[in-house]
Parts: C-alpha cells; sequence; structure tokens
C-alpha cells in the first residue's frame, strides 16, 4: 500500500510512519528527514535546503519533487508512508503523475498541543528518531539535539505555512475519495489504532 500521513507539524506523522511502516512492512519516506541528512552531510542539495528549513518555509518544489522520485523509484514495489509529502498542491499533482496513492491519512491535531509537543522533542541526530528528554538513541546510540526549526518563532512560521496550505490539499485528496481523517490527540498507540482501524 502506498500512504500519505499528513498532518500539521508535530502532529506525529513521523511517530506514526515508523509504527505504520513496521505493521505493513513497507517503507517510512520522511522528506524532511531525507532534507535534514542532507543538510548534515552538506550536501549541494542540503545546502540550498538550509536556508528555507531554518526559516521554517518550504524548500521548493524541484528540490523536493527530486527527493520524491529517487525514494519511490526506490521502494515502489515495497509500498511506502509518506510522511511530510505533499505539502501543496503542485507537490500533491507531481505525485499524482508519479505514483497511485491508496490511502491520505489525516492527522488532525489543535496548535496548542502542537507548541507544547515541539518543545519538548529531542531527535536523533543519526536516525531522527524522536524523544521527549536529553539523552542518547536508545536504538542507535546517536546524540539527541533540539532541530533548530523547533525555536518558538520557526514553529510559528512553519504552522502558518501548514494553514495556508491545507486546505487545498484536504480539497484534493476529498475529492479524490482517499481522505481518511483522525483524531490525533491521545497516546501514539491510541493514534497507530485509529489509523489502522481507518485504512
Ligand atoms: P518535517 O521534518 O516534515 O517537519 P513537520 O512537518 O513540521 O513535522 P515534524 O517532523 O515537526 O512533526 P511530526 O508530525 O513528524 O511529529 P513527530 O512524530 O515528530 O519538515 C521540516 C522542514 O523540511 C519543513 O519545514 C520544510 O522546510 C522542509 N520540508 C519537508 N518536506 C517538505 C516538502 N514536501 N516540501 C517542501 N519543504 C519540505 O511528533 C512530534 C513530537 O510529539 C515528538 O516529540 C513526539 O514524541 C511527540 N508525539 C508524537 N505523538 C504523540 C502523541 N500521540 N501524544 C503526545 N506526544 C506525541
Ligand atoms: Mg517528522
Amino acid at each position: 500500500m502506498n500512504i500519505i500521513l499528513f498532518g500539521p507539524p508535530g502532529s506525529g506523522k513521523g511517530t506514526q510512519a515508523k509504527m505504520m511502516a513496521g505493521y505493513l512492512n513497507n517503507k517510512h519516506i520522511s522528506t524532511g528527514d531525507i532534507l535534514r541528512e542532507a543538510q548534515e552531510k552538506k550536501t549541494e542539495m542540503g545546502q540550498k535546503a538550509s536556508e528555507y528549513i531554518k526559516a521554517g518555509l518550504l524548500v521548493p518544489d524541484k528540490i523536493v519533487n527530486s527527493i520524491i522520485i529517487e525514494a519511490i523509484e526506490k521502494y515502489k514495489k515495497k509500498g511506502f508512508m509518506l510522511d511530510g509529502f505533499p505539502r501543496n498542491i503542485f507537490q500533491a499533482e507531481f505525485l499524482a503523475s508519479c505514483i497511485p496513492i491508496d490511502k491520505v491519512v489525516y492527522i488532525n491535531v489543535p496548535e496548542e498541543e502542537i507548541l507544547k509537543r515541539l518543545s519538548k522533542r529531542f531527535s536523533c541526530k543519526k536516525c531522527g528518531r524522536v524523544y521527549n528528554k536529553e539523552g542518547i538513541c536508545s536504538e542507535c546510540q546517536g546524540e539527541l539535539y533540539i532541530r533548530e526549526d523547533d525555536k518558538p518563532v520557526t514553529i510559528k512560521k512553519r504552522i502558518e505555512v501548514y494553514q495556508n496550505e491545507i486546505q487545498k490539499i484536504l480539497e484534493y485528496y476529498t475529492s479524490k475519495g482517499l481522505i481518511k481523517e483522525i483524531d490525533g490527540v491521545g497516546t501514539p498507540d491510541e493514534i497507530f489504532e485509529r489509523i489502522k482501524t481507518a485504512l
């Protein structure tokens, strides 16, 4: 199955995509994780993306679409959970021209909950896994850090960018009969059960 996990910053896309990819035995593809890895490795793409990520803005479609086409080519046999793509209507149309999508899960979380969650997130530098306290990653022993776009002012910007695009994306996938909306407030296990039921 090819599934999109759609939702605001901090809605738990990464958390749920990891759980779902394990459950469905398909591939978790996160454009944010891929971009951060490129930034860390200081590749040309990473350097181009950096200023947008730091400002909480969308990285240009051309860059992100090229990431997606490469990932899809690699994982189309296995199927995938897309986390963080598409983020605007042009990306959605580009995706439709590449591969069919089976479902779009919209994880709905209110802003006050997002701010609470992102203010205490620590991410692993090596594997991207998220935690809620400082330390090292229990999976790969990588160093935990606070993402550079998790500053309050940048979180606000990311939410604003998301709100500018959400309606068009929801309408686009609703017209295709693909949207399943779930309540994203609850424990990660509760949300996981809701997603499985919705699919
Ligand atoms: P990206 O990395 O995709 O960030 P995002 O969409 O803002 O989402 P987050 O990763 O912050 O949150 P999440 O929904 O994954 O939640 P998580 O599971 O971590 O993108 C970053 C940037 O890259 C963008 O701003 C843009 O610049 C660029 N970019 C990426 N894709 C792009 C694209 N397609 N086009 C253009 N630019 C692009 O959970 C959040 C926290 O909450 C964690 O601490 C977690 O432990 C906790 N948590 C999770 N679930 C629960 C729960 N049920 N209850 C309580 N806490 C929970
Ligand atoms: Mg994420």
